[in-house]
């Protein structure tokens, strides 16, 4: 039987954590399936919209090598009927949610992966921001 992974992220301006992240996923087990929240549900949660929307979000995470699956994560209150529904055995997260979801523990193992330091997408929006462009043109 496939060890079938979980894992659920926004996944916006798509970044070296995010890679990472999904990689040690992956190597979990034999197939990596990904919710990606949706553009509503990140507006609620961060307070922002995504640069990218949904399905670009989707198109981008599900061509990674390591991905297998991806599908729209509508509610966080939906975690444990996305985890049965796609037969996962082991939900990854991220361990800036340490401890927060070890009620599933009762119906897959709970595996939370230490995020890559130094990099996030909200920084990287800020970063962007903050870049002085070169004038363009020559005179
Ligand atoms: N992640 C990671 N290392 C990072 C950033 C993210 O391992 N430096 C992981 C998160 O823990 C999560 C997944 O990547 O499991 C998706 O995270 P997401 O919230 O989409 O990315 P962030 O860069 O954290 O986004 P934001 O700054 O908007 O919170």
């Amino acid at each position: 039987m496939k060890k079938r992974i979980i894992t659920f992220g926004t996944y916006d301006l798509l970044h070296i954590g995010h890679v990472r992240l999904l990689e040690r996923a992956a190597q979990l087990g034999d197939e990596l399936i990904v919710g990606v929240s949706c553009s509503k549900l990140n507006l609620s949660k961060k307070g922002r919209a995504p640069v990218y929307e949904t399905s670009d979000r989707m198109e981008i995470v599900k061509a990674l090598g390591c991905v297998d699956e991806v599908f729209v994560e509508e509610s966080l209150e939906k975690k444990g009927q996305y985890i049965q529904e796609f037969g996962a055995h082991i939900l990854v997260m991220g361990d800036d949610w340490a401890g927060r979801f070890d009620q599933f523990n009762s119906i897959c193992s709970v595996v939370y992966l230490p995020r890559t330091e130094g990099i996030s997408t909200t920084q990287l929006i800020g970063d962007i921001g903050e870049m002085v462009l070169p004038a363009t043109g020559t005179s």
